[in-house]
């Protein structure tokens, strides 16, 4: 397959997988019963798996024409943050309290991870 086109299905995942989360987080604090439907349990994990293989593909595929490797570290890093704190957001987060600054410390990570996708770097606009 095409880099454009496999990066094409990375920013949709991303796109998707943050729109979840954040929809996810708001029925979390207004404790929704809409959480607990099976769809909106199942899909996400289908959405983060196509992100993560995209990922993966990409990076496999300009891993030696790329002059630094910092950046892409940075982000395979980040997600793993940005999972972490979406199970305690979700999940195991066990306040009110808690859940919800976990849910907007993964957004801040989504977002940090953005950011060093445009900048490619992993001090963003700073190196
Ligand atoms: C939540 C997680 C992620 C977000 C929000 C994200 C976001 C983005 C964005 C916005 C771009 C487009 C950058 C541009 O065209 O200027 C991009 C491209 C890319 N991402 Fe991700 N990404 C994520 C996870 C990952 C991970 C874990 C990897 C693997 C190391 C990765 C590898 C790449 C690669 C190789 C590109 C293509 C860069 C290029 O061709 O210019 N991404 N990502």
């Amino acid at each position: 397959m095409e880099y454009a086109a496999i990066k094409g299905i990375h920013m949709m995942s991303v796109t998707l997988s943050y729109a979840f989360f954040f929809v996810r987080g708001i029925w979390m604090i207004n404790q929704s019963p809409l959480l607990q439907q099976r769809w909106v349990r199942i899909t996400p994990h289908v959405i983060d798996t196509i992100l993560l293989a995209s990922a993966l593909t990409l990076a496999t595929m300009i891993w030696s024409a790329l002059p630094d490797h910092a950046w892409l570290v940075a982000k395979i890093i980040g997600l793993v943050v940005y999972i972490g704190l979406g199970v305690v957001a979700l999940k195991r987060g066990r306040t009110p309290g808690i859940r919800i600054a976990a849910w907007a410390a993964a957004q801040a990570v989504f977002f940090y991870i953005a950011g060093v996708a445009v900048t490619r770097s992993p001090l963003l606009w700073l190196g």
